[in-house]
């Protein structure tokens, strides 16, 4: 586990985060008036009632209820969990995320197993100079077209024979043991050590900041396995890491495209040729956290694959983990190369501009697709041809976010079917059901939370008011006075921020919802203040009047425990009434 990750931090985080531009990467805005418009991401509709707000940092669907911070929207759309969330934010904006030792347990330290496998890199590309038997390893190298700068640039380096060669360097006492074996670089059998890699080519594979995770080791000739790879460690997991990406993003400052391919030495050679912004899954499928990596760092990528059955098959795993990020806003291609070439005999044989026309020609997404679904149906156009093709695209149609590409896909459906579309909002499963509750009408407090929350700058009007609605003891009013301090220390916070500072209070799914409650859009712009004073001054007299009454112990009419019930109560029970 992690440790907590503290409150300033987020705070500054929010303060380099634009919502709009995170939002605007993944689904198409407009800008209508100060706002931004959409159509909501999280259930079907026509005309757009999504809504994101710069000033407020903060979106809201006035469809379907969905709403939240830029933190939240990461959580729900990309479906990150929180922590993650953070991450991809903090990679945006340059931050590290720190955690807070002290009071939470954190993890593990993992430094010192960085630092064991940056000397275990340096010691491999040591050997390939300097040792006894580098010759052979150099030969090797040369051999497939590498030049010495090229390894450099890829770290390459040399495991030379024998079972115990960097145990012996890096294994000097148990504690020194059991880190190598943590790291990967050693494996036991019966009771006893030995080095992982032994007479093999190494490549390190970096993480993004450019950290040693691991590496992968091939033979010098034709030996089995061809590849040894690096076990998923504390530092090292296949399925979220990518070959070359670190490398990659050193060669260009902004990458306009990155080719995906499935080996090291495909990654190397293209590189050699100048096309330097390949990166390789590690042996493995890609996965839907690579795409949201890879999404991340360019706009284009094209994957790269072997023309026969198993690199279709291939390309068809990568096609559907990639449906759910498709959003037309970011191209997704499909090269396959000839029958018994790869990236890397290809670029070798015909060149780097010849590689780049393919790519060029490389298959849309949706062409591949369709493609695709032809060929396994057949006949699309007579029989039952064109219901087998719908049956078999549907499914995968509806794995798109709503939206323009999601549309399209449909369309094109539909014109090679000759079977119209279903009308629009009612095609695929709404991710959330839309509310048609009645508003609820919100006391006293409940009101001043909400309209503090959409507009902290209100809090200037609390200066000029009888303060002695604080005296009424309810956790509604023990929430406004501390809202009202967190806005007296930062007298700019936005609405995202503010909320956020909320997180982890068991009130925060409430509060959140309060601060879209529909009431507040009956309230003209400029009768927000009024609002807010006039339900504090209520407040002040329901004070007075209980008091006057019953001295001690009274009970609010503003009681927010029970209102709070009431209203997951009447959610629960509107719930209970959609399902029937
Ligand atoms: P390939 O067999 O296509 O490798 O495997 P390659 O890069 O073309 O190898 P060369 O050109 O013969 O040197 C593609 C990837 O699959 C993983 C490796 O990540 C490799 O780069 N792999 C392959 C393994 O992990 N183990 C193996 O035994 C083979
Ligand atoms: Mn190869």
């Amino acid at each position: 586990m992690a440790g907590r990750i503290p409150p300033q931090f987020i705070d500054d985080l929010l303060a380099r985060t634009d919502i709009v531009e995170l939002i605007a990467g993944r689904i198409q805005l407009r800008k209508g008036g100060k706002d931004y418009q959409a159509r909501c991401p999280f259930h079907d509709e026509k005309s757009p009632s999504f809504t994101v707000s710069r000033e407020k940092q903060f979106y809201h669907c006035f469809g379907c209820g969905a709403h939240g911070t830029a933190i939240g929207f990461l959580m729900e759309y990309d479906r990150l969990g929180f922590r993650e969330a953070i991450e991809d934010l903090a990679r945006r904006a340059g931050l590290e995320v720190p955690t807070e030792g002290a009071a939470m347990p954190t993890g593990p330290d993992q430094a010192p197993l960085y630092a064991l496998l940056e000397q275990a890199a340096q010691i491999y590309r040591r050997q390939l100079r300097e040792h006894p038997e580098a010759p052979q390893a150099i030969d090797y190298l040369k051999g497939r077209g590498l030049s010495g700068e090229i390894a450099a640039r890829y770290g390459v380096g040399f495991a030379p024979s024998g079972w115990d060669f960097l145990l012996a360097r890096l294994g000097a006492d148990p504690a020194a043991r059991e880190r190598l074996s943590q790291a990967g670089l050693i494996t036991e059998q019966d009771g006893k050590r030995y080095d992982r890699f032994r007479s093999r080519i190494m490549f390190p594979i970096r993480d993004r900041r450019g950290r040693v995770i691991g590496f992968g080791g091939r033979v010098l000739g034709d030996g089995k396995p061809k590849y040894l790879n690096s076990p998923e460690t504390p530092v090292f997991h296949k399925s979220r890491e990518l070959y070359g990406l670190y490398e990659a993003q050193q060669a260009r400052r902004k990458l306009d495209r990155l080719l995906v391919v499935e080996g090291y030495l495909d990654v190397i050679a293209l590189a050699q040729f100048g096309i330097d912004y390949a990166v390789a899954t590690l042996g493995t499928a890609t996965t839907l956290e690579h795409l949201q990596v890879l999404l991340r760092s360019a706009p284009e990528l094209v994957f790269c694959f072997d023309g026969d059955n198993a690199g279709r098959g291939a390309a068809w795993k990568a096609l559907e983990a990639a449906l759910p990020l498709a959003t037309g806003n970011q191209s997704l291609r499909f090269l396959f190369l000839p029958e018994g070439e790869d990236p890397d005999t290809l670029v070798r044989a015909e060149g780097q501009a010849a590689f780049e026309r393919r790519l060029q020609k490389a298959e849309h997404l949706s062409i591949f697709l369709f493609n695709q679904l032809k060929e396994a149906v057949g006949d699309t156009i007579t029989g039952d041809g064109p219901m087998r093709l719908t049956a078999l695209a549907k499914p995968l149609i509806d794995k798109v976010p709503v939206g323009i590409y999601r549309d399209t896909l449909n369309a094109r459906l539909a014109r090679l079917t000759n079977i119209a579309p279903p009308p629009q909002g009612r095609t695929g499963r709404p991710r959330r059901a839309v509310q048609t509750r009645q508003p609820i009408r919100l006391s006293l407090v409940a009101q001043a939370i909400a309209l503090l929350l959409d507009r902290p700058q209100l809090a200037a009007e609390v200066s000029l008011l009888p303060n002695d609605w604080r005296r009424l003891d309810n956790p509604g009013v023990q929430v406004l006075v501390q809202l009202l301090d967190t806005i007296a220390a930062s007298p700019t916070i936005n609405k995202g921020t503010l909320i956020e500072r909320w997180r982890e209070h068991p009130h925060f799914d409430y509060l959140q919802r309060l601060s879209v409650a529909p009431f507040l859009d009956a309230i003209p712009v400029d009768g927000h203040a009024a609002e807010f004073i006039g339900a504090l001054q209520g407040l002040s007299k329901e004070v007075r009047d209980a008091e006057r009454v019953r001295p001690l112990n009274r009970r609010s009419t503003a009681d927010w425990t029970e209102e709070m019930r009431e209203q997951m109560g009447r959610e629960a029970e509107s719930a209970r009434i959609r399902r029937h």
